[in-house]
């Protein structure tokens, strides 16, 4: 079985795959990092989003043998220690989550956006979510929380 090499969250960590493993499976059931989800098989959820070398991507669309050597970040890396991250606290103040099956994905995806477009407008965070599906919010809070976000980041 193929090994493989990657920093997650600023560790290295390496561990054995197969070939089809792919690279939500291999943080979930290697590193026991459960925090990025699996909401679908058919890579429309995004509930798995995770950044890959500072890009959010589903990391159910990636084989774990193609994220080798590269920098993951999951959303278990996003606080410093008990203080959580701006994109965190702006979801927690706006009630950006109910059952919060989406949340680490949603979160993942909204720090990606607001590092590449700050001023982004209502209309262009609406835009960017289209791969996140959230089905209990509606999204207008999601949408507020990251209008927070984008005064706090
Ligand atoms: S698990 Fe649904 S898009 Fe990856
Ligand atoms: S908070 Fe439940 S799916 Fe988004």
């Amino acid at each position: 079985m193929p090994t493989v090499s990657m920093t997650v969250n600023g560790k290295q960590v390496s561990g054995e795959v197969e070939g089809r493993t792919l690279l939500v499976q291999f943080l979930r059931e290697n590193l026991h990092m459960t925090g990025t989800h699996v909401g679908c098989d058919t890579s429309q959820c995004g509930a798995c989003v995770v950044h890959v070398n500072g890009d959010s991507m589903k990391s159910c669309t990636l084989l774990a043998v193609q994220a080798d050597g590269t920098d993951v970040t999951t959303i278990e890396g996003l606080a410093d220690g008990d203080t959580l991250h701006p994109m965190q606290e702006a979801f927690r103040d706006n009630h950006g989550l109910q059952c919060g099956f989406c949340t680490p994905g949603m979160v993942m995806s909204a720090v990606d956006l607001v590092k590449k477009n700050p001023k982004a407008s209502e209309h262009e965070i609406r835009e960017w979510l289209e791969g996140n599906i959230c089905r209990c919010t509606g999204y207008h809070n999601i949408v507020k929380s990251i209008q927070q976000a984008q005064q706090t980041m």
